[in-house]
């Protein structure tokens, strides 16, 4: 069952339930539109968890970095002197904000599947024409709330929504009280590249299918370059990606009941030019057994589990896989460096 609440609705019963006086409201929360909560069922961590450790190559789903802490090594991250994507991708959507205002043109729906970093989301809508509304999705509800409300907090013009849901899978966006206006779904940060290519094109579809002809996606990709930039990138002087990688194994410590000694465990980032990706790997440094939620594994010395891929992507390569999922390349900016790209893809309008 899908539970989609109106604002005007729960607005109303907040304030009986405390006052009975509508402006006692924080006017934070006040502000959001809707909010819909289509969260996937609490449970799925511990089953990915152990069918992941239960695999000849041990895995861990990516997805599960980015709880409160994760969330804030992740922004950390996005700081770091190696890790060019998100400053790159911020100055690129500086510098084509004008043709993105031309591209979409007035009274835009934006939604954004993963609500991350309110900054680039903020140059979005500061770039387009008076975009009528903004929804974020996320799979923490929390987080999506919080951010959203934050954004009607500073929009007060913007219809805002927010949608807790896990946005690889697909979602009726019929069920959302959505304003009209062309669609354009924002996915930037390059995370389509942390998807098996098979997985990225279903991804893809998935997006397009939030999409009618004439709307569009604006995704940010990330370019294949030399593979010590990449290297660095994924594992930073500082060691706070290695952190990032160790807090999943905090996580299974704490919330499934694990005994995994972590120091145990080293970081590893690898370049692979035949996959075009960075592979991310947590490997043992001597034999380690441990328990999660009751069962048993074992790692030998020198066996890894590998936690994330970043895949790579010439722009030829990653239009081919769009045009594969049904959408066209439109347009597409690079920096001067060619490091990082933004591209516009459209659902064509039937001929
Ligand atoms: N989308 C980001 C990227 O591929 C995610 C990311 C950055 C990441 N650093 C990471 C994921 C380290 C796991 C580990 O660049």
């Amino acid at each position: 069952m899908r539970r989609v609440c109106c604002a005007a609705r729960a607005l109303k019963t907040e304030a009986t339930d405390r006052n009975s006086m509508p402006d006692a409201i924080p006017p934070s929360e006040g502000a959001l539109a809707f909010f819909a909560d289509l969260q996937p069922p609490a449970g799925d961590f511990c089953a990915d968890v152990l069918r992941g450790l239960s695999k000849p190559q041990k895995t861990l789903d990516a997805k599960y970095f980015y709880d409160q802490a994760g969330s804030e090594l992740f922004d950390a991250i996005t700081r770091l002197p190696e890790y060019y994507l998100t400053r790159t991708e911020l100055a690129l959507l500086d510098a084509i904000g004008p043709r993105l205002r031309q591209q979409v043109g007035p009274g835009a729906v934006v939604l954004e599947p993963g609500a991350g970093s309110s900054v680039k989301i903020r140059k979005l809508i500061d770039a387009l024409d008076e975009p009528a509304a903004y929804v974020g999705m996320d799979i923490s509800g929390d987080h999506v709330k919080s951010a959203c409300a934050s954004i009607a907090a500073d929009y007060p013009g913007l219809t805002v929504g927010a949608v807790c849901h896990d946005f690889t899978q697909a979602i009726d966006l019929s069920e959302l009280p959505l304003p009209e206006g062309k669609r354009v779904v924002f996915f930037p940060g390059s995370t389509i590249g942390n998807f098996e290519l098979i997985d990225a094109q279903a991804l893809l579809s998935v997006l397009r299918g939030y999409l009618r002809p004439g709307d569009g996606l604006l995704i940010g990709v990330d370019l294949r370059k030399d593979g010590a930039t990449l290297e660095a990138a994924y594992d930073d002087a500082q060691g706070v990606t290695a952190q990032f990688n160790f807090n999943l194994i905090r996580r299974l410590n704490e919330e499934l009941d694990g005994d995994i000694d972590p120091s145990a465990l080293v970081y590893r980032a690898h370049w692979n030019p035949y996959r075009s990706r960075v592979e991310m790997y947590l490997q043992a440094l001597r034999d380690v057994s441990f328990t999660v939620a009751g069962q048993a594994f074992t790692l030998r010395e020198h066996e890894t589990i590998h936690t994330e891929n970043s895949h790579k992507f010439t722009i030829a390569v990653f239009q081919d896989l769009a045009r594969r999922a049904g959408l066209a390349p439109v347009d597409v900016w690079t920096d001067p460096a060619e490091a990082f790209s933004l591209h516009w893809l459209e659902v064509r309008r039937e001929a």
